[in-house]
């Protein structure tokens, strides 16, 4: 493969979200690892439930997938019921988790106070923090688009150093595209994230701010990975129904070669 004169190391993940039992992790690897074999130049990360994160550890030993959890608490330990820490993630074999998600932060109350805590976790615990932000419809139509995504991106980074902040990966992942089939348009999602660098310079340096790592989120396919990677300011994808499927998630893993 030629080598990319892109600017940075392009990270594909894919976010499961309440799907897959243990048995089902096991089959997704087994077709799919065989499909991203000859890959290079591209990190591909898979975040499934708890449940199943030993399974996708063991099935992706002496693999270049790196396991994510999809959430934690900030707290090490204690009466949190149903919560799970970094430190119980890392254990299992976690390298990476998502944090702030919209639906966590939709459907679960989750704030950019819990989304700063949680962060500060992860990174203390040494996992590498994929963290979510990204506006609504009504957000985006009442033109709040920078707005929201400077409130959720100060929110979360808190007073983080730059030191602190190299390890994390963002993504952008506008709500009115997740699970809607309705794609941002690549010139659309570039903006975003020409903005979000904007302000990755201003708080960390420009050196920080262009080695930075921001994914696009929101029914990215086979389909439309190439147009959206075709942007300079586009440096990998999140993905949720398109990474369930062996062959559509490979596609989009090998978007250099479709
Ligand atoms: P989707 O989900 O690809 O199904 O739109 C993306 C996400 O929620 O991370």
């Amino acid at each position: 493969m030629a080598t990319s004169s892109r600017p940075r190391v392009p990270v594909i993940a894919g976010n499961w979200k309440m799907h897959k039992t243990r048995a089902e992790t096991r089959e997704f690897f087994a077709a799919f690892l065989p499909l991203v074999a000859r890959t290079s130049e591209c990190e591909i990360v898979v975040a499934p439930a708890f449940t199943a994160l030993a399974d996708a550890v063991a099935a992706t030993k002496d693999s270049p997938v790196m396991i994510a959890g999809q959430d934690l608490h900030w707290e090490p330990q204690g009466a949190f019921t149903g919560e799970v820490s970094a430190g119980m993630l890392v254990e299992t074999g976690c390298r990476a988790v998502l944090i702030g998600h919209s639906e966590r932060r939709e459907h679960f109350g989750e704030t950019d106070e819990m989304v700063a805590r949680k962060l500060r976790a992860a990174l203390e615990a040494g996992l590498r923090p994929i963290v979510c932000v990204g506006e609504t419809l009504g957000e985006r139509e009442g033109n709040r688009t920078e707005e929201i995504l400077e409130r959720q991106f100060h929110g979360a980074v808190g007073a983080l150093t730059a030191r602190d902040f190299s390890p994390i990966l963002l993504a952008y992942e506008p709500v009115w595209a997740i699970g809607t089939g309705r794609t941002a348009t690549p010139e659309l999602a570039a903006e975003a994230h020409g903005f979000l660098r904007t302000l990755v310079a201003t708080r960390f340096g420009r050196e920080v701010a262009a080695a930075t790592r921001i994914l696009y989120g929101g029914s990215v396919k086979p389909g439309n990975i190439r147009g959206l990677m075709a942007q300079e300011q586009i440096d990998g994808a999140l993905v949720g129904g398109a990474s369930l499927e062996a062959a559509s998630f490979a596609a989009i893993v090998n978007f250099r070669e479709g």
